[in-house]
């Protein structure tokens, strides 16, 4: 089973599994500040979901490629939407701050 590292905690999940429904199923604060209310809930459409994942995940869709496009996110930074992503093989995930999880400090990392 695929290993997800995120927040200091690491958890395992099937193959395939939603990366926003794992997180949040395992007390990962997946959403800054407001957002943790104020989301889209999965759809793809509010952005704030938005995590650096390092390894084994699919591809990033239509759906999502266009949310990433609109700002305050830019399709050149390497972040993915965590409810439009499968989990496929073991992944370490980073937040990043703002409210979009758009900005540049770190707000967790794999390790804490
Ligand atoms: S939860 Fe809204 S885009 Fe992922």
């Amino acid at each position: 089973m695929p290993k997800v590292t995120a927040q200091g905690k690491t958890f395992e999940c099937s193959s395939g599994a939603n990366l926003r429904e794992v997180l949040l199923k395992n007390g990962v604060d997946l959403y800054n500040g407001q957002a943790q209310l104020i989301n889209c809930h999965g759809f793809g459409t509010c952005g704030t979901c938005a995590v650096r994942v390092v390894g084994a995940v699919s591809e990033s869709s239509w759906k999502e490629n266009t949310r990433r496009a609109l700002p305050p996110h830019k399709s050149t930074a390497d972040l993915r939407l965590a409810c439009q992503t499968q989990v496929l093989g073991d992944v370490s995930v980073t937040k990043f701050d703002g409210f979009w999880g758009q900005g540049s400090q770190v707000v967790w990392k794999p390790e804490g």
